[in-house]
């Protein structure tokens, strides 16, 4: 295998008033970095391109904000080039927080060993932090019981997509909101769910009012604002509603304010909402992951992604994925 003697990294340049730009970020080239005693260089495979990127430079989230200068942070999976590390071995691949770049130097208590057999797909995607995240925040949070009805936002994204077959497979009726017709017409058709609504196309009260008929028992919010508080007026009473993400604030400058009916609704209704990270379910990680390779070996879960290849195309990726442009995981191919 080829090593080159530079490393393309992209830093995180300057923050954004608003819409995030490929201005905001700059490629630097770094001489190749080497590893020291206890420690591996790794060659990036793939890096993941998430909302919370976007999230990490408008204010502190579960990760201090970012400053202009660094790295870009993300999620990455890479291959052991060389290693002076005791248990990591050329060839294994390893999953981290590596950032936006062509290599990177590990030691092995900063980093988890995957199973090279699996896709890179798989890796990146359903069999981590998104699917795991649809796993949990919907049976653990959501709780859904067969028969009830589950409304999903962001449904056509890398979360939502797996949170709407999750709660087929738990029985219930389920009904996506996402951006657009295609993306409503490829839920109801690829991912088989019982009905989508397009957010774009105005009207959403009525058209989500229309699509649960029954009212909503169980609320999967990828997207917090608007979409957040059309959901609440239909929710029923004893609801959930599962706080996953709110990428609806996110490329901007700030939080606005909202929902209205917090706390009103929540009380009349007795609804129990809770936000949850993933990071509070770690511990049973592997139950999930088997449950998930099951499903997905059993032809009862599709794990849609959308692949970029090149390292030089990830500020692009982040901002088409900000703009909707992605149907399930998107992730860069960097090598
Ligand atoms: N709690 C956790 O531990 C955890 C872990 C991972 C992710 N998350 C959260 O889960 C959510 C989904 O993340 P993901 O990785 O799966 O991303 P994703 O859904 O694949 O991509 C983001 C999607 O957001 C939608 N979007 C963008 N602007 C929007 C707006 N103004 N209103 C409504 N929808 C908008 C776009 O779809 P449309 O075309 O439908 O607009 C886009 O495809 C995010 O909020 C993220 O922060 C939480």
């Amino acid at each position: 295998m080829t090593t080159s003697t530079r490393n393309r990294q992209w830093i995180y340049a300057s923050r954004p008033d608003g819409a995030v730009g490929l201005e905001h970020f700059q490629l630097r080239e770094a001489p190749l970095p080497a590893p020291g005693p206890g420690q591996a260089l790794a060659r990036v495979r793939a890096v993941s391109i998430d909302p919370a990127q976007r999230a990490w430079m408008m204010t502190k989230t579960y990760r201090p904000q970012l400053v202009p200068g660094e790295l870009m942070p993300a999620f990455a999976l890479a291959e052991v080039l060389e290693s002076n590390a005791p248990g990591l071995k050329p060839g294994e691949i390893i999953e981290g927080d590596f950032g936006w770049q062509d290599y990177v130097v590990v030691t092995p208590e900063r980093v988890q060993r995957r199973d090279a057999a699996k896709s890179i797909e798989h890796l990146m995607g359903v069999l981590h932090f998104t699917g795991l995240t649809a796993y949990f925040g919907m049976l653990e949070v959501g709780r859904p019981r067969p028969g009830e009805t589950v409304v999903v936002s962001g449904a056509a994204g890398a979360v939502g997509s797996i949170a709407v077959q999750i709660a087929k497979i738990a029985g219930c009726r389920v009904v996506g909101i996402a951006g657009g017709a295609e993306k409503c017409r490829w839920l109801v058709q690829e991912l088989g769910i019982d009905a989508a609504v397009d957010y774009k196309a105005g009207g959403l009260s009525e058209a989500l009012a229309a699509a649960c008929p029954d009212g909503v028992d169980v609320y999967f919010d990828n997207t917090g604002g608007e979409i957040l508080e059309t959901t609440l007026s239909l929710m029923n009473v004893h609801g959930r509603i599962a706080c996953c993400g709110a990428v609806s604030q996110y490329d901007q400058g700030g939080w606005s304010t909202g929902p209205r009916g917090v706390p009103g609704v929540l009380i009349f209704k007795r609804i129990h909402m809770e936000g949850f990270l993933l990071t509070d379910f770690l511990k049973d990680r592997k139950v999930a992951e088997k449950a998930l390779t099951n499903w997905l070996r059993s032809g009862k879960l599709k794990a849609p992604v959308e692949a970029v290849n090149g390292l030089e195309n990830a500020p692009q990726a982040l901002i088409d994925l900000l703009k909707g442009r992605n149907l399930g995981k998107m992730l860069v191919r960097v090598s």
